[in-house]
């Protein structure tokens, strides 16, 4: 055993020991029945159709019946169904890879090869690692020019390529990660050489390298994205391939020829800080600014089998909504949905645009040949609004406002332009201030700005509750409407409110099911004894991570690519219901962070580049999950966009940035959807942690967006001081902050007391110090979010 394999191996085992983070991923260690959620295969099978993107296509596609099939890669069988972290490791009753799709569909397969693949991926089993140490890709078989000359007597080639990523760490520029391997690249080599047919399917997570498929050119004919689509990937693919199915899934983020092109490519993976200098112009939106010749695949582009026109019938504003009547037709030879994308074009002022900015989109139903469908795509004129940090306020600027129609930021298909006023939209207060100047890609400074934030603090401290003393009030009681919540917190003690906001302090916690990701709530008898009940949360993204049987559905991005509201709020309301049969409280999902570099390790749980369809796509999935009486946690707020060092790393961006792109998706998600629950991020935003991050916590999302949840920390935080506030340390720093509860927390009882690091009471009563008014507000968060789940002790 080598040096590598021997440190390998130990930190294996170690790993395996401490469970929780270091619990083997992907193993299917699951106890229990396979029961299979009912109505869950058809919804994926919809959820997975609608998710794959056709990139390209000259007619390889879909496989003509009766024709054969050579399937090269070895993800045929070994499929990547979903990355590993806390966004993977379902444990799924079943999943069907490619190789069972294609069989199940009757396709005629070559046979002699197929089964070559099957023997060798026997013989060499995949190696999941562990923590931190997963497959980014599988060793592939290897192919000689004679194995390929042989399979090539006739038919279609289909080659899988695939790829995992998984938080904790980042995809790499390297061959097997972000670039193909040697053996792939003499895969394609060998199978474009000897077949004139080929199509290849990427099942991957994240976007990776596409170049080759300039390099190969009309010898690749067909390409799908066929993402990561959970248990019934397979079943899905083959329904496309062979054409039972249509494609319907457009890109959520702009596919480049080459990394480097990327806008935040040069800032990106630092340990320490990254200057966000693209700003606003992420994706697309830097694209279609600075010149999209670098663009490989567009922005919401996707093909399908048949071809749709799209015109506008009815247009109208009233000052404030916009509403855009349009008619789509199939005009082709097979049914299919077609995305109707309505860009923004607003003017240059003071202020710099991007030339293109999704406003709103919609799509259609399955329309057959010669079928037509109206669509109406509203929005309001705050959506046309840019942030200007000079007066603190989102204005509209002066002039003509061109909005595009079409299906993808590409393909245009009509235009109209409306003059509007200037005005402001809405005053708001300058946040997460910038500390240190750097220059932004449009040739300005960001510059320091100062800070006000003691003042405010000190300014909106909640007022105190009366203490009473224990009057023998239970949770029901306000439950029954018999008292308020403030005569219910009144009774509550120090130890109790500092039980109230903070987790048990480990994951898997005994009041919950196995494998939950920890408890809080009412985690000390005493507070069990006046009716509150525990909390339990549960990972995650792609389905719910515990150890029992539950569903596994597609990652993040392909849900965002089928671009259907509708179908995702259909999918993640069976979602809720499993979660509740399985007796737990709180999904921790969606991850909803931006993707502003393609190599971020958990692009793959997260939705899109842009904003709109993040923030839509959010909503629709919390809508799902909160249908069934138990709550979501949208996630990593805000600006988790890099794993390298991600509880250490600071995001440094203007204020325009942060608010129109990286918190656009979360005011989205919570002005239309009312999560219960909402997680903050492991990173710095301009210098504070975002555990600590009052100005996001209490300014942004309680004041500015009305939420009326409760906010936890991502799983354990940093320590540290308040810079306002120097005594105030930690738990108190996160209190203050209306952080409310510290996951999975510290709150554990040894023989004799419970024990905590005691930061959160230090300063009680002291000046400056943390307020009983604050540790009550807190204790309110975390009752109320415990009586909207209706849980009883
Ligand atoms: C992840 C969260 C996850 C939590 C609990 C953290 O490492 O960042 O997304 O919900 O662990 O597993």
């Amino acid at each position: 055993m080598s040096l590598k394999s021997k440190v390998n191996s130990l930190i294996r085992t170690i790993a395996d020991k401490v469970g929780g983070r270091g619990v083997m991923q992907q193993e299917n260690n699951a106890k229990g029945e396979k029961f299979v959620f009912p109505g869950m295969p058809d919804k994926l099978l919809s959820a997975g159709t609608e998710s794959a993107v056709l990139l390209k296509n000259n007619g390889v596609l879909p496989i003509a019946p009766g024709e054969r099939v050579s399937v090269f890669g070895r993800c045929q069988n070994d499929y990547f169904y979903v990355g590993y972290g806390s966004g993977g490791d379902v444990k799924a009753p079943y999943a069907v890879s490619l190789m069972d799709g294609l069989k199940s569909r009757g396709v005629s397969l070559n046979t002699q090869l197929a089964s070559d693949y099957a023997a060798w991926c026997a013989a060499n089993p995949v190696d999941h690692g562990f923590w931190g140490h997963w497959p980014m890709c599988y060793p592939e078989m290897p192919l000689t020019a004679n194995a390929v000359k042989r399979a090539a007597k006739s038919g279609t080639a289909l080659v899988v390529i695939g790829r995992a990523a998984g938080e904790d760490r980042e995809n790499k520029l390297e061959k097997g990660s972000y670039y193909l391997t040697d053996s792939e690249v003499n895969m394609l080599d060998l199978v474009t050489r000897y077949f004139k047919k080929v199509a290849v399917i990427m099942d991957c997570g994240n976007i990776i390298d596409m170049s080759w498929t300039l390099k190969y050119g009309d010898a690749i004919g067909a390409v799908v994205y066929a993402w990561q689509c959970g248990m019934e990937s397979g079943s899905a693919l083959a329904d496309l391939l062979t054409g039972r199915a249509n494609f319907s899934g457009r890109l959520a983020d702009t596919i480049a020829v080459d990394y480097k092109d990327y806008p935040a490519s040069g800032n990106f993976g630092n340990p320490d800080y990254n200057n966000y200098a693209e700003d606003i112009f992420v994706g697309y939106r830097y694209f279609e600014t600075f010149g999209s010749s670098r663009v490989l695949y567009p922005f919401g582009f996707g093909l399908s089998y048949t071809d749709f026109k799209i015109s506008e019938t009815d247009f109208s504003f009233d000052g404030d909504i916009f509403s855009f009547c349009v008619n789509v037709k199939n005009c082709g030879g097979c049914a299919g949905k077609e995305v109707v994308q309505l860009y923004v074009c607003a003017p240059c002022g003071k202020l710099k645009k991007a030339t293109k900015s999704l406003t709103a989109f919609a799509k259609t139903r399955l329309l057959k040949p010669g079928e037509e469908q109206s669509l109406k795509l509203s929005f309001n004129i705050y959506s046309v609004s840019s942030y200007d940090e000079d007066i603190n306020a989102y204005v509209i600027e002066e002039g003509d406002y061109k909005f595009l129609t079409g299906s993808s930021v590409h393909s245009i298909a009509f235009e109209r332009t409306q003059h509007i006023d200037g005005r402001v939209a809405e005053r708001l207060s300058p946040i997460c201030p910038v500390k240190r100047s750097f220059s932004l890609i449009t040739g300005k400074t960001a510059k320091p700005a100062p800070s006000d934030l003691r003042e405010r603090i000190l300014k909106n401290l909640p007022g105190e509750i009366e203490a009473g003393g224990d009057r023998g009030y239970k949770l029901n009681d306000v439950r029954s409407g018999k008292i308020t919540l403030d005569e219910f917190v009144s009774q509550l003690s120090c130890l109790e409110l500092e039980a109230l906001s903070r987790g048990q302090g480990y994951m898997n916690s005994e009041l919950g099911v196995d494998g939950n990701a920890g408890a809080f709530g009412g985690i000390i008898p005493s507070l069990m004894e006046k009716g509150v009940a525990p909390v339990i949360t549960t990972d995650g993204p792609a389905g719910i991570r515990i150890k029992e049987y539950t569903s596994l559905i597609p990652c993040g991005t392909a849900l965002a690519c089928t671009w259907n509201t509708e179908l995702v709020g259909e999918l993640t309301a069976l979602i809720g219901q499993e979660l509740r049969q399985h007796g737990s409280d709180v999904l921790l999902a969606p991850g909803m962070n931006i993707h502003r570099d393609v190599l971020c390790g958990r692009n793959f749980e997260y939705f899109s580049e842009d904003p709109l369809l993040t923030g839509k796509m959010a909503a629709a999935y919390v809508r799902g999950v909160q249908s069934a009486g138990v709550s979501a946690c949208p996630k990593h707020f805000a600006c988790n966009n890099q794993e390298v060092k991600r509880t250490k790393n600071d995001s440094r961006l203007t204020q325009r940035a942060l608010r129109e792109i990286y918190l656009k998706g979360f005011e989205i998600c919570v002005k239309e959807s009312e999560p219960m629950c909402i997680m903050t991020s492991y990173n710095k935003i301009n210098g504070v942690w975002s555990h600590y991050n009052y100005d996001l916590a209490t300014t942004v999302l309680r004041g500015e967006w009305g939420y009326r949840g409760c906010v936890m920390t991502d799983w354990w935080m940093q320590k540290a001081s308040s810079p306002e506030f120097p005594k105030i340390r930690d738990n108190a720093y996160r209190v203050r902050a209306q952080v409310d509860v510290f996951m999975p927390g510290d709150f554990r009882r040894n023989a004799r007391r419970y024990k905590s690091d005691g930061s959160l009471l230090k300063t009680l009563g002291k000046k400056d110090g943390i307020t009983i008014g604050e540790l009550q507000r807190t204790a309110e968060n975390v009752l109320n979010l415990i009586l909207k789940l209706g849980k009883e002790v």
